[in-house]
């Protein structure tokens, strides 16, 4: 399996295990409550590619779910903020719609291992 990288507002990778990838529905998110350095991340999948980001909007600097753990997530291409509805796309955490459009969730690196975990 391959796993995306981002080289933009990347955190240090540490080998943490978020979830499996298989704990992540296919085109939508899963909330892991602790992440690195105990923040809170939110891992996207479309196929067998993950990736990551922090549970952060860079609109109010809110976590994007408002009810814990549900992220609403369109066509496999990109995750919701449920406050203001901001859209950002999965392959880079750019907003490309809403009241922060042009900003971007801050991406963690993640690999995904032989047994299937999620490693950030
Ligand atoms: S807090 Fe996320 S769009 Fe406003």
């Amino acid at each position: 399996m391959d796993a995306s990288r981002l080289d933009q507002h990347s955190v240090q990778h540490s080998g943490h295990r978020l979830c499996r990838v298989s704990d992540v529905p296919d085109g939508g998110a899963r909330v892991v409550v602790e992440g690195p350095a105990g923040k809170p991340v939110i891992v996207v999948r479309r196929g067998e590619r993950v990736w990551a980001y922090a549970n952060r909007c860079p609109h109010f600097s809110v976590p994007l779910d408002f009810e814990p753990g549900l992220i609403s997530c369109y066509r496999s291409q990109v995750l919701m903020c449920a406050h203001h509805s901001a859209l950002f796309r999965f392959e880079d955490g750019h907003c490309i719609e809403g009241p922060c459009a042009g900003a971007a969730l801050d991406g963690v690196t993640v690999e995904i291992d032989a047994a299937g975990w999620v490693l950030a």
